[in-house]
């Protein structure tokens, strides 16, 4: 079937690739011309794992090109996806203002049957509003011309995101005519033979599942949060308990890591953005707004935890993080807690040796040439004559590091894990002085500097 995506971002550029390699023919078109020139030649600008082998090879089927020519894309295909960005808004709203030029200017080119397919997370009304921006279009055209809008949320995360679009659990579609149904379920025939994985409804009902999954999952990991800030305060470890629930299969294992917050591209943006749509309809939406404040609380315990470790010594210490990503496999930082620390550390007149596999360089376009911050080559680097190394990401290289090296390393042994990666009890018998995220020994009165002589002068 022919295809064309309007967004060649990072669910754009993998729906279109995952659809070419099952066979469709695919346009994928973008507005910036260098992005395009680099994606034809199997240049990719994002880190997604078994990506640019896919786009390579669609590209040399003939079943994937990249265009910025908007007419050209729209004569292509029948059916369109619409997957630009939606940021927010100043007040949180998602800004609708590329979803809606795109539907203009499919509107601009059309003269046949199209079906408009809504990739885009956005809040539950847009399909009405793509409609009418198509609608005006052609009639100001003085085209009459029959068109459909189908709402087709994605459900992938960053790091497993072809996977994700190649073994979907569910293909969301919110339709309203058999038409469009029909050409939906032609589009994602290779995926749904098996079982059936298609989960037909209404365009608001579509539109709202979206933000309702995002949103249960971000409350889930703000759930787990508290307790385990309860369970610091109780002397319980949050790592047993979380073991405890998961175990109940109503309530699963998945998703309920606590650990210093949740970042990225989607939980903090589709919560506001919820939470927008409901002051509009006058809902006032109480878990959505406890669960995005525990999360902004969540994101600062790292900071705390150093504050106590050192009795809020901290101006002139130099601290070792591990981890820049808002999570593993991505070198995504949005929204990411490592951020918020850095800032953090920084305004607190402290030094940062940062290291991350992939997220280096976004972290040097943010902080420029920042003297205090440090960004390494190496993970072992980061920890050179730091005062405490902290763990905000839990990519794999950190999790069975060289701990006899990191004790070499740091003037202290201290290790403040953001993802509780290790084992307090290990870490113990290894001689750091360790601290996760609600695992049961709270930060008490003595601080660690206080127990611990830094090396200078045990020799
Ligand atoms: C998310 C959704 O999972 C995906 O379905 C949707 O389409 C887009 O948003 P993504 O933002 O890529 O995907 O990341 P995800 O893996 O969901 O993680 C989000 C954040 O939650 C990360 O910061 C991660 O560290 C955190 N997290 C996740 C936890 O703190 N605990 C957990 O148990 C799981």
């Amino acid at each position: 079937m022919k295809i064309s995506i309007f967004g060649g971002g990072y669910v754009g550029l993998v729906q279109a690739a995952v659809l070419s390699e099952v066979g469709h023919d695919v346009t994928c078109v973008d507005i910036n011309p260098r992005k395009v020139d680099a994606l034809n030649r199997g240049l990719i600008p994002i880190y997604e794992p078994g990506l640019d082998v896919l786009v390579k090879q669609g590209l040399s089927k003939g079943l994937l090109t990249f265009t910025i020519d908007a007419e050209e894309a729209i004569q292509h295909a029948t059916a369109i996806f619409i997957a630009v960005g939606t940021p927010p808004d100043e007040d949180g709203s998602a800004d609708l203002q590329h979803v809606l030029k795109v539907a203009e200017t499919i509107a601009q080119y059309m003269n046949e049957y199209k079906v408009i397919i809504n990739k885009s997370t956005v809040p539950v009304g847009t399909g009405a509003r793509v409609k009418s921006v198509v609608r005006e279009q052609l009639k100001s055209r003085n085209v009459i011309c029959e068109f459909d809008v189908v709402s087709n949320p994605e459900f992938l995360k960053e790091g497993a995101a072809v996977a994700d679009c190649q073994r979907p659990d569910r293909i969301v579609i919110g339709v309203e005519s058999d038409k469009a149904a029909n050409i939906m379920r032609e589009i994602y025939e290779h995926f749904n033979r098996n079982h059936e994985k298609i989960i037909q409804m209404d365009i608001r009902s579509a539109e709202l599942t979206k933000y309702a999954a995002n949103c249960m999952l971000a409350t889930k990991i703000s759930f787990m949060n508290e307790m385990a800030n309860l369970a610091e305060k109780l002397g319980a470890d949050i790592e047993s308990v979380r073991q405890g629930i998961g175990s109940d299969p109503r309530i699963g294992y998945h998703f309920i890591y606590p650990g210093c917050g949740y970042g990225g591209s989607c939980f903090p943006k589709d919560i506001n953005a919820l939470l927008n749509t409901s002051r509009q309809v006058s809902y006032d939406a109480k878990i959505l707004k406890a669960v995005d404040r525990v999360n902004q609380k969540q994101k600062q315990v790292l900071f705390n935890k150093l504050h106590q470790v050192f009795n809020g010594d901290l101006v002139g210490r130099t601290i070792a993080l591990w981890g820049l990503s808002f999570k593993p496999e991505t070198d995504d930082t949005r929204e990411a807690t490592s951020l918020v620390l850095i800032n953090a550390l920084l305004e607190a007149g402290v030094a940062v040796q940062a290291y991350d596999p992939q997220a280096r360089a976004e972290v040097g376009n943010i902080y420029g040439d920042q003297e205090e911050l440090t960004l390494t080559d190496k993970k072992e680097d980061a920890l050179i004559a730091a005062d405490a190394l902290v763990i905000v990401t839990e990519w794999k290289e950190f999790r069975s590091p060289n701990f006899e090296l990191i004790q070499q390393s740091l003037n202290y042994p201290i290790i403040v894990d953001g993802r509780n990666l290790y084992s307090p009890q290990k870490m113990k018998q290894l001689g750091f002085i360790y601290y996760g995220v609600g695992r049961g020994e709270s930060i008490k009165k003595q601080p660690a500097v206080i127990m611990t002589a830094p090396k200078e002068m045990v020799q």
